[in-house]
């Protein structure tokens, strides 16, 4: 019986491996030009790290196990406990703010489905120990020029952005009892997922009633709501006009930057992870073919949770599996280059030596070759040559000929050109 990759699981063969590092270099250069370092953890850790504070949507989805020494162990799911851990132990000693991005694998007992799998690649850009708005701002412009830079433009892509300070003071207000805020967060981020009444049904267990409930699903119609429609909408409160007017103040830097045209307020996005403690945001393709390409924000107590000093911080992950299949779709895929620019041919055996020689005189001068193996006729070796996409066939011979000098014929004109050996390579003596 065949063996096959498990369901949700990619292979990557050299077409998918080619847009996969597109996409990661993409991620480097913007995170790079961000001024973010690159830091990375252990895949496997302990179960206790999610449990505690990942939510309980993603610690359903767990690949857990104990280990042979008897540890509950999880593969990562996410990178931000991992990310609040480490960079909780050396904070004391880094200056502030602390900028970092990562690109680790993660894995989630998902239902495998358009746009999500049980593995994905995602890109992690955090901010630490500030909390002012310009950092919720670089934040999500951050996560914005990464896909202005594969070619997405404010036609294709939309930042939803929300802020849960401002929706935990709407649910105060309308009667929400403290310790259910986060249970009603949970019915937001599935307003559009679960039906009306399997939604009533969970407020009711959270202990929320009557208005407040009508109030929590009315939230759906709101979703079109500018900050300001929505804020006169809630009845005056100082909590709501306080939240408001700081999350005005992060779109406000985003218009400055340029990116106003991406971004609007949505009431209904409030996330599902149960760390965010401000601003949220998702971004998403404007025409709703795919699930969420990238969601963040802030998680000002996380850091603490996990043993580290009390320091604010936000960030956004960003996957592979969206992002990939919304670049296909778009034709923003960059055709791949040929693995080889020079095939090698020696036309006699007796120079294989010289042959020899030429290849790696040419890889020294940084030129991709490759030659034949197994002595095959020219006809054929310049057959594979083609078939490889080389852009030049490097003729050595005949025997007898000038030992000095070869052939690069081009493979698409068959315009050939004599060059002495020494020539191939001038960076090389
Ligand atoms: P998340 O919303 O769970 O957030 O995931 C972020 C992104 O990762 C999603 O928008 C999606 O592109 C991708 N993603 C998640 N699950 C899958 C899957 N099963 N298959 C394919 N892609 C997937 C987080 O993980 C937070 N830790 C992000 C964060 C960083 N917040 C602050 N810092």
């Amino acid at each position: 019986m065949a063996l096959t990759s498990l369901p949700g699981f990619r292979d990557f063969f050299p077409a998918e491996m080619r847009l996969r590092t597109h996409i990661l270099a993409g991620w480097h250069r913007v995170a790079g030009r961000y001024g973010f370092e690159e830091y990375d953890g252990p895949p496997l850790e302990p179960l206790e790290l999610y449990v505690r504070k990942s939510g309980e949507e993603i610690v359903g989805q767990l690949y857990r196990f104990t280990d042979q020494g008897g540890r509950e162990v999880a593969l990562r799911p996410e990178m931000t406990p991992t990310f609040a851990r480490m960079v909780g132990a050396r904070a004391a000693g880094l200056p502030k703010p602390i900028r970092w991005y990562s690109t680790p694998q993660l894995f989630r007992y998902e239902r495998p489905q358009k746009g999500r799998l049980r593995e994905h690649f995602q890109l992690n850009m955090d901010i630490v120990g500030e909390s002012g708005e310009l950092a919720d701002a670089e934040i999500i412009a951050a996560a914005i020029d990464v896909l202005r830079e594969f070619g997405l433009g404010e036609a294709d892509i939309v930042a939803r952005v929300s802020d849960r300070k401002l929706m935990a003071a709407v649910l105060r207000q309308c009667g929400v009892p403290e310790d259910s805020l986060n249970g009603a967060f949970a019915v937001i981020d599935r307003l559009d997922k679960e039906d009306e009444a399997a939604l009533r049904e969970r407020l009711g267990k959270l202990g929320v009633a009557g208005a407040a409930t009508d109030r929590i699903l009315g939230l759906a119609g709101d979703s079109d709501l500018t900050l300001e429609a929505f804020v006169a909408g809630c009845g005056a409160s100082a909590e709501i006009e306080a939240a408001a007017d700081r999350l005005a103040c992060v779109l406000d830097h985003l218009e400055a930057m340029g990116l106003g045209g991406f971004v609007r307020f949505d009431a209904t996005l409030v996330r599902g992870l149960a760390y965010y403690t401000g601003t949220v945001f998702e971004l998403w393709d404007r025409a709703g073919e795919f699930r969420a390409i990238c969601g963040g924000g802030r998680y000002d107590g996380l850091l603490e949770a996990v043993g580290g000093p009390d320091l604010p911080a936000l960030g956004f992950g960003m996957g592979d599996v969206v992002l990939a299949g919304l670049l296909t779709s778009r034709g923003l895929v960059p055709e791949g280059i040929p693995a080889v620019q020079d095939f090698v041919i020696c036309e006699t055996r007796d120079q294989r030596s010289l042959g020899l020689r030429v290849v790696h005189r040419l890889r020294d001068a940084g030129r991709r070759v490759v030659y034949d193996f197994a002595d095959r006729s020219m006809a054929r070796q310049l057959k594979v040559a083609h078939q490889l996409g080389a852009e030049r066939a490097v003729l050595i011979g005949p025997a007898g000929g000038n030992e000095d000098v070869v052939r690069l014929r081009d493979l698409d004109s068959g315009d050939e050109e004599r060059v002495s050996i020494e020539d191939l390579n001038p960076t090389n003596d």
